[in-house]
Parts: structure tokens; C-alpha cells; sequence
């Protein structure tokens, strides 16, 4: 397919020098031709200074991104009466003249970012009003100041989007953007903008879309853009976030406020819409509006809904479906307070100093939702279905916190301080006995499909953790010293589909996995094992992690039953056996991938311990099989075969591509790619 005839390849040739000498005129070095077709031409990269000639006269889309123009006047520019859309950016445009703008009547979209337009800001202003029907202007990175824009948008009353990243604007003043009140899309991020002029925006009746990310704004005490459906105010250093009062509604959807300075949840009264809210990388330090402190307030259950209402903080969010305060540094979450958030689905909370989960805003030293006495009410039910609650320092949650969540399907409690408590038996779980650490329960949860307790210090799971709760993933890794009796994971049989239990340190009685029927994915990696958990067996595993730990061998049982199903297995950082590499074999056969088999390596026991590339098989002589240890297992089974047929090299078991070892010095040229030697 790849073969070019001789004639084709002589004008491919060809091409670039017609195209270089059409460009440039001068002897340089040729750039890459233009891309043509009947309404579209790039030359993009093609090193020009100015247009090329013969363009189609018909071309709507032309390309001249990151070339070297420097001026746009009407002597280099063709009158291209079709031309739609036009892409100077990354040049080095300085200079713009009307009257070759004046040529494009039917351009709507004319994008100049990357070049240099400050330099002459008048005279490229003035020109700029020949283009009455843009709608897309890009001007990004062209080194404007905020009294040259103005300018260039005097004229331009079509224009519905405006791209003004990564300018030097420091402020907005009055009625910047008058000269183009239809622009419904605004860009402004990454400039220094300190100060927003009232009536910066009034012109703009139709816009919908603002960023003003990366910028300096410290305050914004009156917002006013009622039409506006997404603001992005994310890296600014806001302290202060609030609504204009008035009665008519906001039509805001999305609002990001990430990486800004806020000490307190915002209030949004009349946010009826938002959909949305980005909160994360602040300093808020509580959901209590009135308050910078956490653990001034005492609200009881009752009293919340007045609470909502009057403080109007949440109320109005009641079809907020995302909410972010990861990274902030709330220490309690009042539960009750997302209750009037009823369309909430995903709510992250992490990266926060969290010790407690609590029914509702109350003094810090009450703990009454320990001693298993509070009840959450039926009727106040959380719609949310992800959590996420990583890094931070609880200790236990409440039973009834599962109850205010029946919808919850996944939950990342991970980098806590979480003891799982025991068994569905009884109405009491084990492993909370009075006195002792509080324990949480997991088991029973109705809809809980995806769990995270990566990183709790975990060391003894108790049985039937995890019953009776539908869990297709489950995240256990980095709990060093973590044992997992069989009985842990009892009651996930027939569900678990994911399991982690990497970084544990496990050594191979810490580590009894039952026979999961469902498991396909399962990472073993960093942990002490040297034999295989016997229950993953009978898994349908599709991938399996078993790099760094200490096996000898891979396990011929559980490579027959894989190789059907198995499609990826990482294993470096094993001290394989040179001498008994029959699985690799098997594996290679079956086309599994092997991603990190160019870092594993085997060791020859008989050579002092050299070490070899497990991918370049190492070319030493093996000694006999009873020299061997564990390879005496296998020799046992297949000695006979092996004996009795010397010119027998391969046998395929059962269609399965098994192969059976084979002396190691007839092996020696093998290595690349497997799959070749597979059909013999
Ligand atoms: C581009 O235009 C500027 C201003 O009109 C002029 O000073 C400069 O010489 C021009 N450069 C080229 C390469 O034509
Ligand atoms: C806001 O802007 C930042 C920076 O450009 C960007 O990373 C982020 O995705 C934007 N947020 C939204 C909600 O689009
Ligand atoms: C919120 O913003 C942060 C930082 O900009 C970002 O990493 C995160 O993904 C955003 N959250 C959501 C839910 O989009
Ligand atoms: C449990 O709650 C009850 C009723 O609120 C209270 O009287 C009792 O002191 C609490 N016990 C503990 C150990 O906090
Ligand atoms: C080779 O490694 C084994 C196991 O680690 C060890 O017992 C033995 O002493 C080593 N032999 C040599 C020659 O280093």
C-alpha cells in the first residue's frame, strides 16, 4: 500500500519547489506545499510572506496560519469575493489596511491571533471597521492594552464572538465593548484585569458566555449579567463573590470560581438555574454564609429548612447537578445543607480538613451522630450518586449517612482514617465494640457499585466486609500491611468486576481471594506475593497487574484458564526463573499484551544469579530440570512428553496455544515478537 508509482513520487517532488518559488520568489529553503481543494486551502506552515497566488476564486476556508506575513494590504491580497473564513494566526502581522479587508465581503470568521497587531493599534483599528460582517474575530496573544480595544471593535456590529486571550488588558473601562452589542461569547482570560468598570458589560444584551479566567480580579460585589449562562472566574483572586438583588432571574448555568480566594460559600439567591459550580481551590472554611468560622452555628434538623430559606445560600440551587469544593478547608459537612439541592449528582468534597460528617451546621464538639442514636429522616433524602471524599481525616461515618444517600453508587473515601467494620449479621455490626475505634459500615448498601479506601492505614479487613452492597470496583491499594482473609470479601462473588490491592505489601498468607467469577480487572502490583492467590483462578481476569512482587513463576492453572480472556498483564519487577519461562510462552501465544515486558527481567540461578532481560531470552544453558525447585512440578507432569518425544518442540493444549518448555538452547533466537512462532 505504501508504494508510490515513480511518476506520482516525481510530482510529489515536484510540488513543494512550484509552490516555494510561487511563495517566496527567492531560492529558500522549499516549505511544505499548500492543501487544496475546490473551497478550501491551507498553507499552513508554509513559510510566506504574503498571499499565494492563484488561489480558486471560489476558496470559502483559507489557512495562512503560522507563516511570516507582516502587512495585509490590498496590493498583496486578492480579491477573494467568497472567502468565509480566514486564519492569519501566528504571524507577524503588524499592519492591516482597510481597503484589503474590504476585498473579503463575505468573511464571518477572521482569526489573528499570535501576531504583533499592537504596533500600529490605530491604523489596524480603522481598518478593522471595513469588516461589518464578522461574527468571529480571534485576537488573542497580539499584545493589546485595554484602551486599544475599544478600537477595534467600534464598528464591528456582527460580531458575536470575541477571543481576547493572553492580551495586557489590566482593566475594563465604561463601554469598551459598545461598538459590538451582539456578542454572545467573550473571552478575557489571561490578561491582568484588576478592575471591571460598571458598564463594562451594559452593551451586551446578548451575552452568554464569559471568561474572565486568569486574571486579577480581587472583588466582584454586584454581579449583574442576568443573561449570562457560563462564567468562568476561575484563577482570579476573588474574596468576594456576590449577586446584584432584583427580581428578575439569573439565567447562569455554569459557574467556575476554582483557584480563587473565597473564605465562604458564596451566596447565590436567585441561581435558579445553575447547573454547575465550580468552588474548589479556595479557602472556604465553612458552609455557613455568615460566617468566615467554622463551629459558631447550632442548627438542629428542624430548624434547617427555615435555615435554607432564609439564608437563601443553597435554596435556590435546586438544579445544581455538579458541585466542587475539593481543596478547601471545610472541617464539617453538614449534610442537611445539600438537601435543598434536590437535582445534586455529583458533589466533591475532597482535599479538605473534614474530621466529621454531620446532619447539620452545628458546634464542633457535639458528637452525637457517633453514638448511632440520630436517625435521618426518610424524607430528606440526598439525590447525590458520586461522592468523592479523598484526602481528608475522617474517621468513620455514621450509619445514618448511607441512609441520607440511598441513591449513592460511588463513593472515593480515599487518604482517610476508615476502619470497615465486619458482617451484615444482626442488626450490629462487629468490630465496633464500645470503647474501640468507631468502625463504618459497608455492607448493605443499597446501590454502592464503586469504593475507594485507598490509603486508610487499613491492615485487618473483618469478614463479610463488603456483603450484601453491589460492589463492582473496589480500591484497597496503599493500606500497607493490609491482610485480606477470604472471608473479607465474602458476599462479592458474583459482582466484583475491579479490585486494587496494589502497594499493600502483602505477603502470600495476607493475600486469600475467593473465587470471584465476575473479576476482569485486578492489580496486585507492589506487594510481596511469590505464589498466586488460588481463588483468582477462576476469574475471567482480562487485566491483571502482578509487577513487583516476588514470583518465581506464573502458575500454569491459572495461565490455562486466562489465556481465553486475559488481554494485558504487566509484570516486571519479578525475580522470574530463566530456566522455567514455559508461561511466557503460553502468554505470547495467546497474544496477550505484555506493556512492560521490555523492564522484566529473569534470574539464572545456575549463573550466580544473573540477571537477564525477560524480552531478549537469555542465552545461557539451563541445567537439567531436577536441578530445579518448583520447576520440578511441572517437569513431573510433562516430563514424559517432553522425554519420550525429543523432535515434539511444541504441543498446542486444547486449541489454546499452550506451549510446552522446551530446552533452553534451542530457544535462543526467539524474542521478538511471539506471536511469529506461534503455528508450528
Ligand atoms: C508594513 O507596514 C508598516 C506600516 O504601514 C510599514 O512601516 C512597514 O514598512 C511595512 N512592512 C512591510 C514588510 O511591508
Ligand atoms: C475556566 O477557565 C479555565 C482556564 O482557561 C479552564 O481550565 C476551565 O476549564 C474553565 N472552566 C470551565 C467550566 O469551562
Ligand atoms: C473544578 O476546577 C478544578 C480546577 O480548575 C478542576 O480541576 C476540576 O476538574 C473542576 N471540577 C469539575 C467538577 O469540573
Ligand atoms: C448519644 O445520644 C444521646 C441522645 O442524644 C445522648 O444522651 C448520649 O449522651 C449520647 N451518647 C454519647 C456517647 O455521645
Ligand atoms: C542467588 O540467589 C539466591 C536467592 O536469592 C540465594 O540464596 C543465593 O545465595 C544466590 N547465589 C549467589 C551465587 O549469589
Amino acid at each position: 500500500m505504501r508504494s508510490v508509482p515513480g511518476a506520482g513520487r516525481l510530482l510529489l517532488c515536484l510540488l513543494p519547489a512550484i509552490l516555494g518559488a510561487q511563495a517566496g520568489g527567492e531560492a529558500k529553503p522549499r516549505p511544505p506545499p499548500c492543501q487544496q481543494s475546490p473551497t478550501k486551502v491551507s498553507c499552513r506552515a508554509a513559510g510566506l510572506h504574503s498571499f499565494p497566488k492563484d488561489l480558486p476564486q471560489g476558496v470559502k476556508r483559507l489557512d495562512l496560519s503560522h507563516n511570516l506575513f507582516q502587512n495585509l494590504s490590498e496590493s498583496h491580497l486578492p480579491a477573494l469575493g467568497q472567502l468565509e473564513h480566514l486564519d492569519l494566526s501566528s504571524n507577524l502581522l503588524e499592519a492591516i489596511s482597510g481597503p484589503a479587508l474590504a476585498q473579503l465581503p463575505q468573511l464571518h470568521s477572521l482569526l489573528l491571533g499570535s501576531n504583533r497587531l499592537h504596533q500600529n493599534y490605530r491604523d489596524n483599528a480603522v481598518a478593522f471597521s471595513a469588516l461589518r460582517g464578522i461574527e468571529v474575530l480571534d485576537l488573542s496573544a497580539n499584545g493589546l492594552e485595554s484602551h486599544m480595544v475599544g478600537g477595534f471593535l467600534s464598528g464591528l456590529t456582527a460580531l458575536r464572538a470575541l477571543h481576547l486571550p493572553r492580551n495586557r488588558l489590566s482593566q475594563l473601562p465604561a463601554g469598551i465593548f459598545q461598538g459590538s452589542p451582539r456578542l454572545s461569547e467573550l473571552d478575557l482570560s489571561n490578561n491582568y484585569i484588576m478592575d471591571i468598570e460598571e458598564g463594562a458589560f451594559e452593551a451586551l444584551r446578548e451575552l452568554a458566555v464569559l471568561s474572565l479566567a486568569l486574571n486579577s480580579l480581587h472583588c466582584l460585589s454586584s454581579f449583574s449579567l442576568r443573561q449570562l449562562q457560563v462564567l468562568n472566574l476561575s484563577h482570579n483572586a476573588l474574596e468576594l463573590f456576590g449577586w446584584e438583588e432584583g427580581r428578575d432571574p439569573y439565567l447562569l448555568q455554569v459557574l467556575d470560581l476554582s483557584h480563587n480566594r473565597l473564605l465562604s460559600f458564596p451566596q447565590l439567591p436567585a441561581a435558579h438555574r445553575l447547573v454547575h459550580l465550580n468552588l474548589s481551590h479556595n479557602a472556604i472554611t465553612s458552609l455557613d454564609p455568615s460566617s468566615h468560622h467554622p463551629a459558631q452555628f447550632v442548627l438542629h434538623y428542624k430548624e434547617m429548612v427555615s435555615f435554607s430559606t432564609s439564608l437563601g445560600t443553597a435554596a435556590g440551587l435546586t438544579r445544581l447537578a455538579e458541585l466542587d469544593l475539593s481543596h478547601n478547608c471545610l472541617q464539617l459537612l453538614p449534610l442537611l445543607f445539600f438537601r435543598a439541592m434536590r437535582s445534586l449528582f455529583t458533589l466533591s468534597v475532597a482535599m479538605n480538613c473534614l474530621r466529621d460528617i454531620t446532619m447539620e451546621l452545628l458546634t464542633g464538639d457535639r458528637d452525637g451522630d457517633r453514638n448511632g442514636t440520630d436517625v435521618w429522616q426518610e424524607d430528606a433524602a440526598l439525590s447525590i450518586r458520586s461522592m468523592d471524599l479523598h484526602g481528608n481525616a475522617i474517621r468513620a461515618l455514621p450509619r445514618w449517612f448511607f441512609d441520607a444517600l440511598p441513591q449513592l453508587e460511588a463513593i472515593d473515601l480515599g487518604s482517610n482514617s476508615l476502619l470497615p467494620c465486619g458482617s451484615d449479621m444482626g442488626e450490629i455490626s462487629v468490630g465496633g465494640s464500645p470503647g474501640a475505634e468507631p468502625c463504618t459500615a459497608f455492607h448493605s448498601i443499597p446501590h454502592l457499585q464503586h469504593l475507594s479506601l485507598r490509603r486508610n492505614s487499613l491492615t485487618q479487613l473483618l469478614p463479610r466486609t463488603f456483603s450484601q452492597t453491589p460492589l463492582l470496583s473496589l480500591d484497597l491499594s496503599e493500606n500497607q500491611g493490609l491482610a485480606v482473609p477470604q472471608a473479607a470479601l465474602e458476599g462479592l462473588e458474583h459482582s466484583l468486576q475491579q479490585l486494587w490491592l496494589q502497594g499493600n505489601h502483602m505477603d502470600n498468607s495476607r493475600a486469600e481471594i475467593p473465587c470471584l467469577d465476575e473479576l476482569r480487572v485486578l492489580d496486585l502490583s507492589g506487594n510481596r506475593l511469590s505464589l498466586l492467590p488460588m481463588g483468582l483462578f477462576c476469574s475471567p481476569l482480562q487485566n491483571l497487574d502482578v509487577s513487583g512482587n516476588e514470583l518465581p513463576v506464573l502458575p500454569k492453572q491459572a495461565l490455562m484458564g486466562w489465556t481465553r480472556s486475559l488481554q494485558a498483564l504487566h509484570l516486571a519487577g519479578n525475580p522470574f526463573h530463566c530456566c522455567e519461562l514455559g508461561w511466557l510462552d503460553a502468554l505470547q501465544a495467546a497474544d496477550v499484551q505484555l506493556p512492560d515486558l521490555h523492564r522484566a527481567h529473569c534470574i539464572h540461578h545456575s549463573i550466580t544469579n544473573r540477571t537477564a532481560p525477560l524480552s531478549s531470552r537469555p542465552p545461557w544453558p539451563c541445567p537439567q530440570p531436577w536441578d530445579g525447585s518448583s520447576v520440578l512440578v511441572l517437569a513431573a507432569l510433562l516430563g514424559v512428553l517432553l522425554c519420550a518425544g525429543c523432535g515434539v518442540r511444541r504441543l498446542r493444549g486444547h486449541g489454546m496455544g499452550m506451549l510446552l518448555p522446551q530446552p533452553q538452547t534451542e530457544r535462543v533466537a526467539e524474542g521478538g515478537p511471539a506471536h511469529s512462532d506461534t503455528k508450528v
